[in-house]
């Protein structure tokens, strides 16, 4: 598989003031300020291959919107560097914005004062995307994000899932092999984030796109990416499936067994353990790994009768709200 973006050492750093508390520490400001360094992304590396939907998350401030600023050439990293398919976004400017497309969901890309078929025929120009090209991708958009129904809509009366879709369909005009999207649903209702979604999935599997997505949606992870990279304090803490995070973070798997009659003696079992035993109703932990729920209902089964069961899966917010607050507390 051919590689399509690498990050290698890729840092960010800010020269920021420190700011003295309080309104005489702002006139203090004025006249004398002390500055220094803030490392926003600090020595990332990542290499990532064609056709892969990345999901780049982290908490507030973590540095995701930084390096999507860097890899698309409007922020110059410090040290380090970054390549979207063998181009530098700074060096190589014209070749990887042609390979680019970028969307920032807190903020339009679009011409404000023009309606949005008026942006899209100026991003064909600027693209140089030929007729036959761009009247397909309009199509293909059209079907997937219904943009006839806004096209002559003025940019600025455009509602926010309105303005996302034009936005989404602006970045891929020109057919670029690599997207960026930081927060594409944010703040958008249940019907235009399930467009979204069907849009990202539609793009990757019929262009094979190269897609990186920041969100703090974990719906839009759990519905889109096989592999995550975890940032926190401007560090990689984790890149990997999932499956292998859930895995690691959450290996139990929880049973809730009701019996026709409350047992005489607590349960025991070896191949569970019993959180809590009441009346009739046992709840049970075991390692999904280790154990199947199958054998642990066989268990109970061999001298009670069951009723009912359920199982609850841990979900992936609890995960990552595990992870973050680990590595909070380590920084
Ligand atoms: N131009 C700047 N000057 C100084 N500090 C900055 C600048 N841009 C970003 N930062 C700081 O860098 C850190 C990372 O910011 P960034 O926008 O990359 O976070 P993020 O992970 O995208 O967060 P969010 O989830 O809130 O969007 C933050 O502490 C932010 O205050
Ligand atoms: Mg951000």
């Amino acid at each position: 598989m051919a590689v399509s973006i690498e990050a290698k050492n890729l840092t960010k750093e800010f020269i920021v003031t420190k700011k003295e508390p309080g309104l005489k520490g702002a006139f203090k400001n004025l006249i004398h300020s002390e500055k220094s360094v803030f490392r926003a992304v600090n020595k990332i590396n990542f290499s990532i291959e064609e056709g892969q939907v990345v999901g780049y998350i982290g908490p507030n401030g973590a540095g995701k919107s930084t390096t999507i600023k860097m890899m698309s050439g409007i922020l110059q990293p410090t040290s380090g560097d970054v390549t979207i398919r063998g181009g530098s976004p700074f060096q190589d400017r014209k070749k990887v914005v042609r390979n680019l497309g970028v969307v920032f969901g807190q903020r339009t890309q679009l011409y404000w004062d023009l309606r949005l078929g008026e942006s899209f025929e100026l991003l064909r120009r600027i693209y140089e995307i030929d007729d036959a090209t761009y009247q397909r991708n309009l199509g293909i958009l059209n079907d997937i994000l219904n943009i006839q129904e806004i096209i002559d809509t003025p940019v600025r009366q455009l509602s926010l899932g309105q303005r996302m879709r034009g936005d989404l369909a602006a970045a891929i005009l020109h057919s670029p092999p690599v997207i960026f999207l930081d927060e594409p649903t944010i703040g958008l209702d249940v019907d235009v984030k399930y467009c979204v979604r069907q849009f990202i999935k539609d793009i990757n599997d019929q262009y094979h796109t190269t897609i990186i997505l920041t969100t703090h949606d974990l719906g839009d992870i759990e519905e889109l990416c096989r592999r995550i990279i975890i940032i926190n304090h401007g560090e990689i803490v984790h890149d990997c499936s999932l499956e292998t995070l859930m895995n690691e973070f959450a290996p139990n798997r929880r049973l809730i067994v009701d019996l026709y009659q409350a047992p005489q003696e607590p349960i025991e079992l070896r191949n569970a353990r019993v959180i809590s035993q009441e009346g009739a109703r046992i709840c049970l932990e075991y390692n999904k790994k280790e154990t199947s729920t199958g054998d642990v209902v066989e268990a109970i089964a061999a001298n009670h009768s069951i009723q009912d069961i359920s199982i609850e899966e841990s979900n992936i917010e609890d995960v990552i709200r595990t992870i973050y607050a680990k590595d909070s507390e380590s920084a």
